[in-house]
């Protein structure tokens, strides 16, 4: 009986976090946005994985990491042996930020002021997950990480010291690769990228 008391007890708080984030009203991105986006993934899970904010699918979707960005994640996410389903995945900012263009949403990087905003919301989830290892996923969310936004490319594939002490892999964006037109530093970053993910999976 006292196990399924614990049990249920815990539920009710993972219910509510996620309930809570969808209400959140507070900085303006709620207003233009569909949804916020919480994270989601196992409770139990080692390994918390940490983007910047929705795109326009996730924005729909109301699910992290599901648009292209993600579907790239996915891909090489595999072929450095990361089971995504295993990761608690989510990002620095809850609400999709865009400019509108003609019928297109153009995705804008959350400002310093946003992030901080939204730390509060990511702070809870690593408190509910207490994951043994984050990895960071572009400069947004090393910046709500670590308190520092210093040049990414000079800090990836390290550990920095996170909330409560938790090590913190910084590492690319997958935007990036897909934005990057030149072919030899697409792979290069591919490459880094991959080892990058692979390294998180042996750390959690
Ligand atoms: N880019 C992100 O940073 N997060 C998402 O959920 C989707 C795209």
């Amino acid at each position: 009986a006292q196990q399924a008391h614990l049990t249920s007890a815990w539920d009710g708080l993972a219910d509510d976090l996620p309930r809570q984030i969808r209400a959140c009203t507070r900085c303006p991105l709620h207003r233009s946005a569909t949804q916020a986006v919480p994270g989601e993934g196992p409770l139990s899970a080692r390994l918390m994985i940490v983007a910047e904010q929705p795109g326009d699918q996730e924005d729909l979707q109301g699910r992290p990491l599901v648009g292209p960005a993600g579907q790239l994640f996915d891909r090489i996410a595999g072929d450095a042996g990361l089971d995504r389903n295993a990761a608690f995945i989510t990002n620095a900012v809850k609400h999709f930020k865009f400019r509108p263009r003609g019928r297109q949403r153009i995705h804008q990087r959350p400002d310093a002021g946003e992030t901080e905003h939204c730390r509060w919301w990511l702070e809870s989830e690593i408190n509910l997950i207490r994951p043994v290892v984050i990895l960071a996923l572009g400069a947004t969310a090393a910046l709500s990480l670590t308190g520092s936004g210093t040049d990414l490319m000079q800090r990836r594939g390290r550990a920095e010291a996170g909330p409560g002490g938790i090590p913190v892999l910084i590492t690319l964006h997958p935007a990036y690769l897909l934005r990057q037109p030149d072919v030899d530093k697409k792979a290069a970053a591919t490459d880094q990228f991959r080892s990058d993910l692979a390294l998180a999976q042996r750390m959690s």
